[in-house]
C-alpha cells in the first residue's frame, strides 16, 4: 500500500505558520504510520515524499525538504534497524540532490538490506512517467526484440520490480489525483481520500482507510461470481 504524503502548506497555512512547519510536523505522521502499518501487519509501504514536479516549488522550501529529509533519515535509522524494516528510495536521481543526502539515503539502503520485516519505499525525486520511460529505455539497450515485450518483462525494467502492484492508496487533504505517482504499479489500486491533513493524519485514520478498503469490492475488469446474471 502507499500513502500520498498531501496537505503539510495547507496545515501550515491555517496555524498562520510559513509552509516549511507543516513539512517539519509531518515528521511525526510519518513515524507514526510506518508504526501503524508495520504493526497492522502492511508488508510493502511506499511513501510519496517528493515529486519531480516538487522541484517547481521555490528553492528555499525546497532546500528545507533536502534538509529536513536528510535530519529524519539519520535520525530514525537506528528504529527502523531495529524494527527490521527495509527502507529504499524510489528515484532519487536528479543532480539537484545534495550528495550527502544521497549518501546517507544509500546508507540507510545498506544498513537495512537484509531486514526480512516491512518493506518501506520511500518515493523521493519519483515520477512514474519517469519511471516508464526509463524502463523503456532499459528495454531497447537490452536488445529485446519488439514482439518479445511484454507486461511481465517491461514491468521487469522498472525500478525495483520486486515491489507488487499497490493494492490501496490513501492520499491524504482531500486531493483527488494522482499527481505522477507509482503510474504502472498503481494501474488496478483503490484510492482513499482522507479529508485530514498529513500533519494531522494518525494511526486511528490509517486503520479507518484499511477499513474502507476492506469493504471496497474489487473486481480486476470481472464479474463476482454471485453477479454472474446466471440464475
Ligand atoms: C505535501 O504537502 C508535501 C510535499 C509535496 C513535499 P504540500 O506541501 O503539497 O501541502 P499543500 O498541498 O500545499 O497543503
Ligand atoms: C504530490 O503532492 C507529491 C507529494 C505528496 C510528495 P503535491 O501537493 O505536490 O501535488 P499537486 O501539485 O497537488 O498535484
Ligand atoms: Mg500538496
Amino acid at each position: 500500500m502507499a500513502c500520498v504524503m498531501d496537505g503539510n502548506g495547507r496545515w501550515a497555512a491555517q496555524r498562520s505558520l510559513p509552509r516549511t512547519s507543516g513539512h517539519r510536523a509531518a515528521e511525526t505522521t510519518v513515524i507514526d504510520i510506518i508504526e501503524a502499518a508495520r504493526a497492522a501487519g502492511v508488508e510493502w509501504l511506499s511513501l510519496y515524499a517528493f515529486s519531480t514536479e516538487n522541484w517547481r516549488r521555490p528553492s528555499a522550501e525546497v532546500d528545507f525538504l533536502m534538509h529536513l529529509v536528510r535530519r529524519v533519515v539519520r535520525k530514525h535509522a537506528p528504529l527502523l534497524h531495529a524494527r527490521g524494516i527495509r527502507c529504499r528510495f524510489l528515484g532519487a536521481t536528479d543532480p539537484r540532490i545534495p550528495q550527502s543526502l544521497a549518501r546517507d539515503f544509500a546508507d540507510l539502503m545498506t544498513l537495512t538490506s537484509n531486514s526480512r520485516g516491512m518493506t518501506l519505499t520511500v518515493a523521493f525525486d519519483h515520477g512514474g512517467r519517469r519511471d516508464i520511460v526509463e524502463a523503456a529505455r532499459s528495454l531497447i539497450h537490452s536488445g529485446i526484440p519488439a514482439d518479445a515485450v511484454t507486461e511481465q518483462t517491461f514491468a521487469a525494467h522498472l525500478p525495483f520490480p520486486d515491489t507488487p502492484d499497490v493494492d490501496l492508496v490513501i492520499r491524504t487533504s482531500g486531493e483527488q489525483r494522482i499527481s505522477n505517482f507509482m503510474l504502472w504499479q498503481v494501474a488496478y489500486a483503490e484510492w482513499v481520500f482522507p479529508p485530514v491533513l498529513w500533519p494531522d493524519f494518525r494511526a486511528p485514520h490509517f486503520l479507518q482507510c484499511l477499513h474502507t478498503y476492506q469493504q471496497r469490492e474489487r473486481r480486476f475488469g470481472g464479474v463476482l461470481p454471485n453477479q454472474n446474471g446466471e440464475p
